[in-house]
């Protein structure tokens, strides 16, 4: 028997959940495409209940994605699930996915309800789901610390109410592979009404054992996994997408069981939810890590020359290692940027906003002789950035960096369109800059992060640089990139302040009564 394994990706709502991750609706739109070209077969667009920019995001994944079912989470109460059934109303195809939680600490202290009221909201959410679409999801939350009998029998009720998938989560990554993957056998072996809904998985990643977690669950019967681009997502994160689907495809011996994703676009996928996000791909990280496919020592080269085979078990152009071609340059027009747009999936809403991306290109293409995919997309992002209303914006950067003496910079910004000027000296070029900035905004936050990556190859590459702030519990990323790092790294910080200024009113779908 050879099964298709449902590809569930959450990047879009539990990826966003990783702290400082947030995603704007045209960003996700932009991830959302690219995930519809990897052909994951459902996208859970995000939380619509969240707050009204979180309803339109997933309301503009559902109008733009054609071939991927578009899913909107809710919680088990009325008003999260018309939420989620009116953001999806112009789907092509939509799932409601609904949950509750079920393990005695969560009951007891975060809903401080009875399991038998937990199973009348549950039976209550599933059944009005129902009422916007045919495809509803039910998760029972923290599954991995519940009572089997109490999960067959509420599990047993929603599919009763008309669930059709059934999402059995690891919250807090407490499952072991062994006893995860019986837990799933035997749920699906005691529930008498089994045959009717799909197993599902979402393992957590908090002792790393997420994507050993969801494995061992498909070899006992799950047909979903729900998976994140490398592996983003609350805390540790959730199980990384394409490490489960290249382990089912390269272990067809043991899987019983494909997926339709098409692998090839796996690294261009994760590199652009790197960049939206600004969480780096650590080197090491398996499938899409710079070194994933690099061979340091000698004996491996000499194997690797002979015959792949000796140490590669996938091939790096089947996850889509080798399609970073140069593809504009200096003497590109406007009709083979617009082109070569379209086919990353961006689409411009009108001729100004495509000319104005157009110049950035150009003035990028004297600096850099080779444009890669991934220098169009880092120059959306900025765009992007730079049209939402910041009130806060990089004019002017002079730095002087020389040997022995120490690096002083001068800035220039624009707090709501009033200039300002400062200077700073600092411990190297980038702190000289980020000081003299700090110096006109009083930020008062906490940099907690600072990283530098080279988008693509080559010492006149861009570089993308991220830094994360905190203030008062919140935390941001902000991004830049810039053939010049000292550069990328102001505009990097200005982002996060950007981010920090503008108001956020969101619930937490897992923090609150129910
Ligand atoms: O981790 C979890 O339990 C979740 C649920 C909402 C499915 O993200
Ligand atoms: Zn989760």
């Amino acid at each position: 028997m050879h099964d298709k394994l449902i590809i569930f990706d959450t990047t879009l709502r539990d990826g966003e959940q990783s702290p400082g991750a947030s995603m704007t609706r045209d960003e996700k739109v932009r991830i959302a495409r690219a995930l519809e070209r990897l052909k994951v077969d459902v996208i859970e667009a995000g939380f619509p209940a969240a707050s009204p920019g979180d309803f339109e995001a997933v309301q503009a994944v559902a109008r733009t994605i054609k071939d991927s079912r578009v899913c909107g989470l809710a919680r088990a109460l009325d008003r999260d699930i018309d939420r989620a059934g009116e953001a999806l109303k112009d789907a092509q195809r939509a799932r409601i996915h609904t949950f509750i939680a079920t393990s005695p600490i969560h009951m007891r202290h975060k809903l401080q309800m009875s399991p038998d009221q937990v199973v009348e909201y549950a039976v209550k959410a599933v059944r009005r789901a129902r009422q916007y679409t045919d495809d509803v999801e039910f998760s029972p939350e923290d599954a991995g610390r519940s009572e089997e009998d109490f999960l067959c029998r509420i599990l047993e009720a929603v599919i009763d109410a008309g669930a059709t998938t059934l999402n059995i989560p690891d919250t807090v990554g407490y499952a072991f592979p062994e006893q995860f993957g019986h837990m799933i056998g035997r749920l699906i072996e005691r529930i008498p009404n089994s045959d009717k809904a799909v197993f599902s998985v979402h393992c957590h990643n908090d002792l790393g054992l997420a994507v050993a977690n969801s494995l061992a669950a498909v070899l006992h019967g799950a047909r979903q996994v729900e998976c994140t681009i490398n592996g983003l997502g609350e805390r540790a994160g959730n199980a990384a997408l394409e490490e489960i689907v290249m382990a089912v495809r390269t272990r067809k011996d043991i899987f019983p069981c494909h997926t339709n994703i098409e692998t090839r676009e796996i690294v261009a996928c994760s590199k652009l939810v790197s960049s939206i996000t600004g969480f780096p791909i650590q080197p090491n990280k398996a499938i899409v890590g710079a070194n994933a496919f690099a061979h340091e020592s000698g004996i491996h080269q000499d194997g690797v020359l002979k015959s792949r085979e000796t140490y590669e078990i996938m091939s790096a152009e089947d996850v889509g290692w080798s399609t970073n071609r140069m593809v504009l340059g200096k003497h590109s027009g406007r009709n083979a940027f617009r082109t070569r747009m379209q086919e990353l999936g961006i689409e411009f809403a009108s001729e100004e906003e495509l000319n104005s991306v157009f110049q950035r290109f150009k003035v990028l293409a004297d600096k850099k002789h080779e444009i890669f995919d991934e220098d169009l997309q880092a120059l959306i992002t900025e765009a992007g950035a730079e049209a939402e209303d910041e009130r806060v914006k990089l004019v002017a950067l002079r730095v002087c960096s020389e040997t022995g003496e120490i690096p002083h910079a001068q800035v220039t910004i624009k707090v709501d369109n009033e200039e300002r000027t400062g200077t700073s000296s600092g411990g190297g070029a980038v702190d000289a800059s980020l000081k003299a900035i700090e110096s006109l905004l009083h930020t008062d936050t906490a940099l907690t992060l600072y990283s530098v990556n080279n988008i693509t190859s080559g010492t006149d590459a861009q570089g993308e640089v991220t830094v994360r702030l905190e203030k008062g519990g919140r935390i941001v990323n902000g991004q830049g990139a810039d053939t010049d790092i000292v550069i990328a790294s102001a505009k990097a910080y200005v982002n996060a302040v950007n981010k920090l200024l503008a108001p956020i009113q969101r619930t937490h779908p897992q923090v609150g009564d129910v």
